[in-house]
């Protein structure tokens, strides 16, 4: 298997073997393009320069949101808690019935791979099942063969200087689904939910939206977990408020009980928030990024607080640890 440390000095080749042999569901090669240059994007088992890298407007993926996704970082080399992500994936594809065509192995190898291809150690990867190719009503049945794709690029939701100032963030009208629902308990490729909250929360200029669940408790972030600390206590809400069970969620909750700090999953009002002591949002592309004002209350004292402090530190000492994920270039 081709396998480069991009930390070393031998250029890598960048030759898309695929190229002789295009995507059966793409038929434009662009002019101009340099292919050498483009990241390279996995679909179903062979690799198109991101040009070229298309699907049939006929899966419902793109029709339906039928499909299940994971978005993974690689941190130094290590692919932070991939496993736990390639579980998340399954149990997802599980619970909407979608049969993932690969073992979990063959897709964890997968991953590896792009990164590989890539001559990447620090990625956020963006991991697609969609039900496939289907026709124009939903009947997943006429789907044959799911589609599977494995993008490698970085992503930055925040930048430095706001983090360390912390954001701003609304608690929006539009509720989290709820768990009798297609809810971010699924992560599936149903985001409108999520959208609509960061659509308010875009107009009325705050940095982040807070949903709340149908019985006015507080949810999530829309793409990230929330927390907030009380009198040097953790609080976060649980998953039947119909939050997705985040993986940074659970790492910072297990950091925070070695740092000695005392965490509990317990219904948070929006009262809750608004008197805590410090709020943060976890999640693989937000990370920790510190809250310090909610719906124009200033939290605690309107910057990153100590407890938010520490654990961004602990957790900054565990990305790239090998412990805490899988190596690419083993
Ligand atoms: C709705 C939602 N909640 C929470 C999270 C945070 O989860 P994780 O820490 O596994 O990235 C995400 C991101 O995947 C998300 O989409």
């Amino acid at each position: 298997m081709f396998q480069k440390d991009p930390n070393s000095t031998a250029k890598a080749s960048k030759t898309a073997k695929h190229i002789s042999t295009p995507n059966p569901h793409f038929c434009f090669y662009g002019k101009g393009i340099n292919l050498d240059k483009e990241p390279l994007i996995y679909i179903d088992g062979e690799y198109y320069p991101k040009s070229q890298a298309k699907i049939s407007v006929f899966d419902h993926g793109l029709l339906y949101g039928d499909g299940v996704f994971e978005g993974i970082r690689a941190y130094k080399g290590v692919v932070f808690k991939l496993k736990e992500h390639i579980d998340r994936l399954y149990n997802s594809a599980k619970a909407i019935m979608l049969d993932i065509p690969l073992t979990k192995e063959e897709m964890i190898n997968a991953v590896l791979e792009t990164l590989r291809k890539n001559s990447m150690r620090d990625a956020y990867i963006r991991l697609i099942v969609t039900r496939g190719v289907g026709d124009l009503g939903l009947d997943p049945r006429k789907c044959r063969k799911p589609t599977v794709i494995i993008i490698a690029d970085r992503i930055t939701l925040y930048s430095g200087e706001t983090r360390e100032k912390g954001i701003k963030a609304m608690i929006v009208w539009v509720r989290r689904n709820p768990v009798d629902t297609a809810s971010h308990e699924i992560k599936s490729l149903n985001y409108l939910n999520s959208i609509l909250g960061k659509i308010e929360a875009n107009i009325a200029g705050f940095d982040e939206a807070i949903c709340l669940d149908k019985n006015g408790y507080v949810s999530e972030g829309v793409g990230e977990n929330l927390f907030i600390v009380k009198n040097g206590k953790l609080i976060t809400p649980p998953s039947s408020t119909g939050l997705l069970v985040g993986i940074t969620r659970e790492v910072i909750m297990k950091l925070a009980e070695k740092l000695g700090y005392m965490v509990v999953e317990r219904n948070v009002t929006p009262a809750d928030l608004f008197t805590a002591d410090e709020a943060f949002f976890t999640g693989t592309a937000a990370e920790i990024t510190p809250i310090t004002e909610i719906n124009k209350r200033i939290i605690g004292v309107g910057k990153p607080g100590p407890v938010t402090r520490n654990l961004m530190d602990a957790f900054e000492k565990i990305l790239g640890d090998p412990a805490e994920g899988i190596p690419i270039y083993a």
